[in-house]
């Protein structure tokens, strides 16, 4: 049932705050055994972390690593199952292996996982919207977001509840190793607890995007933008163009543009920036000035006190306010919005875009 909605990927953008409520709903405090009954004695012994994912599940998985290596301070690894299964790994007994899939019957990251355990790493956690898929059964230890079913080829509220149930694992091994205080345990699940209201927030910026939108799609090519924990963002943001809106698009960490991809940026070629306010504003302030020098059009998702001003080859749309570590999970959502309103003022199939399905059950 689509209710007011066209398609079922603009129901699924829409419900994300409920989403993440339900994924919620029995988090009423950090402890291992969100993970499961195992959780205290697997997350307790872990040096190290490895992620193993595809598409939009591994772009979750490298925002994962900049909130698990700052909040619990242990070295992540992130890798495309497709590749980390034929390669020569250096396998680590204590290493936590996380395959993040939202079906859960990804072929890859199930042999990705089988791989790993071969080699001897058997401390595994499944994230995971589906309870029934072979990815829970395969894992010592789960987690289940609650997302409700995805109909849509593109996952979007999938995505998110994969972030919040990440942010929930950073803060849980962070408190295995004496990292989180009761004060901060407090701060953080209220700062979840608030994501909902922000993201309905978020979602209200449509209209603007909707302009957006409407300008990029006579596009061929785009060039996204994004540094440190939003950097994942902006690859998704990409990933979504190409997949519902068939435009060539490309995520680059700012700070990687004068090394090869400004030559690319002219009066042609529009670049999408997710800058929020965090500490690399600057550096990607800096970024952005060298595609204007170079005559590129700006599109920039900044937060709601930046001092980014509009101009005529920059425009800005400012999200209502700035969410700190959980700034991503707001970012993504313009990201989903900016792809869909492409795709529909271009008329693709956005709930079954060519060539894809929604599980990828062969290699
Ligand atoms: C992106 C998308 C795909 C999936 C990928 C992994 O919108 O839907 O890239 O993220 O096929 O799927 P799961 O998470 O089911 O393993």
């Amino acid at each position: 049932d689509l209710g007011p909605y066209r398609y079922y990927m603009q129901k699924e953008i829409f419900e994300q705050p409920r989403a993440v409520v339900d994924t919620l709903q029995d988090v009423t405090s950090i402890m291992p055994e969100l993970f499961g009954d195992n959780g205290w004695r697997v997350l307790n012994a872990v040096d190290s972390v490895l992620l193993l994912a595809c598409g939009g599940s591994y772009h979750a998985a490298l925002t994962a690593k900049y909130w698990i290596e700052s909040l619990a301070r242990l070295p992540v690894s992130v890798e495309i199952a497709s590749e980390y299964r034929y390669r020569d790994g250096v396998p680590n007994a204590k290493t936590l292996v996380v395959a993040v899939s939202q079906s859960g019957e990804t072929a890859d990251v199930l042999g990705a996982l089988q791989v790993a355990k071969r080699q001897g790493m058997h401390h595994t956690l499944a994230i995971c919207n589906v309870p029934t898929s072979a990815l829970a059964r395969e894992c010592s230890l789960t987690f289940f977001t609650r997302a409700g079913v995805e109909i849509g080829v593109a996952s979007t509220k999938a995505f998110t509840t994969q972030l919040v149930a990440l942010f929930l694992l950073a803060l849980t091994l962070a408190q295995c190793r004496r990292r989180l205080s009761e004060q901060d345990e407090q701060r953080h699940l209220l700062a979840l607890r608030h994501l909902p209201d922000a993201m309905t927030r978020v979602l209200a910026l449509e209209p603007q995007i909707v302009a957006w939108a409407e300008q990029l799609t006579r596009r061929q090519d785009i060039l996204f933008l994004g540094r440190g924990m939003h950097y994942p963002i902006a690859m998704e943001g990409a990933l979504k163009m190409k997949e519902i809106a068939y435009i060539h698009a490309e995520a680059y960490a700012a700070g990687e543009l004068k090394h090869g991809p400004l030559a690319l940026v002219s009066d042609e070629m529009p670049v999408v920036a997710v800058a929020p306010n965090d500490r690399l504003l600057e550096k990607l302030k800096s970024n952005m000035h060298e595609v204007s020098a170079r005559s590129g059009k700006l599109y920039v998702f900044a937060d709601i006190d930046c001092r980014i001003m509009s101009g005529p080859a920059i425009e800005v749309i400012r999200l209502t306010e700035h969410h700190g570590l959980l700034s991503p999970i707001l970012h993504t959502i313009p990201m989903q919005l900016l792809a869909f309103h492409a795709a529909l003022a271009r008329g693709t199939d956005i709930d079954k875009p060519r060539n894809l399905a929604k599980s990828v059950t062969v290699e």
